[in-house]
């Protein structure tokens, strides 16, 4: 295993202890079971890793990119159960296994994601969690979060979609790079951070976004795939991947950046 791959399943077993830690059982059980339902049924994990990553650049505490990571991982899973729901991409299928809304209802579907969305800031904002982090800092993060979650990001992006509204590019950006480049930002405030740092992990995180949204259509043969074939696509996908290690390079610190650095590679070939 590559040191980049023992980085990621290490951040995927401790986020999957850290969901157990930080959701526990609680009634009406059938809420607790649709919140992790998604959850505990994969997914790669790529926004903790980021945020891992983001701390291991700033020095930041690594439980505390968990917990930050995990709260990010609640708004993603939130996020996949309502975009699955019949009123917007009308999947009844994730990960291979019945969508939330088949297996729970549209009820609950809409209420667990609602639940997780609060809950993460529940998470965020509760001081205690955290070992190593100041409270300024904890309202910086759980600000920039709930910008790129919502009308600043995601949520903007989403209705760009349904709508047809701006291109592909523009697309991704607000509905899948947001939530991605907040990870990695949210990741470097754990540590210490220079302004000019923060600026270019944001443009650093919202290239791998854009890119990682890129290879998803590649491989769901949808959105850029459609629009300029496969090898159109990939290297619409390069030139991103290369803009963002031209500018982690600008960082200037080859050995805390080494592994975002092989990171943006990894999400480049990623095949599933
Ligand atoms: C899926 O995200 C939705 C997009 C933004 C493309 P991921 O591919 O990160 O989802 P999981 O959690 O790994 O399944
Ligand atoms: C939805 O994007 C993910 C969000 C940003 C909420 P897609 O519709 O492209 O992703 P999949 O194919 O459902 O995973
Ligand atoms: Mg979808």
């Amino acid at each position: 295993m590559s040191s980049l791959e023992k980085f990621l399943s290490a951040v995927r077993e401790r986020v999957d202890k850290k969901i157990d830690e930080l959701l526990k059982p609680f009634e009406p059980q059938i809420l607790y079971e649709a919140m992790v339902y998604y959850l505990k049924n994969g997914g790669k994990r790529i926004r903790p890793a980021l945020v891992a990553m983001g701390a291991y650049i700033t020095g930041g505490h690594p439980e505390d990119a968990i917990t930050v990571g995990t709260a990010i991982e609640f708004i993603h899973n939130y996020s996949l159960i309502h975009d699955d729901l019949p009123a917007m991409d009308n999947d009844d299928f994730r990960r291979g296994q019945p969508s939330c809304h088949k297996k729970f209802g549209e009820d609950l579907a809409i209420l667990a994601g609602d639940a997780l969305l609060t809950y993460a800031f529940q998470i965020l904002s509760k001081r205690e969690l955290y070992r190593n982090v100041s409270a300024d800092r904890l309202l910086d993060i759980s600000n920039l979060i709930a910008r790129k979650a919502g009308i600043e990001g995601m949520v903007k992006g989403q209705v760009m979609d349904i709508r047809k509204i701006g291109d592909l590019e523009e697309i991704a950006k607000y509905k899948t790079a947001a939530l991605i480049e907040a990870s990695l930002v949210s990741g470097a405030l754990l540590g210490e951070v220079s302004d000019e740092e923060l600026y270019l992990l944001s443009e650093i995180g919202e290239k791998i976004g854009i890119l990682f949204q890129i290879v998803d259509d590649i491989l769901d043969r949808e959105g850029f795939y459609t629009q300029f074939g496969e090898e159109g696509a990939r290297e619409i996908a390069k030139t991103f991947a290369s803009m963002a290690v031209q500018q982690i390079r600008a960082l200037g610190k080859p050995e805390k950046t080494k592994l975002l650095e092989e990171f943006v590679y990894y999400l480049l070939k990623r095949e599933k």
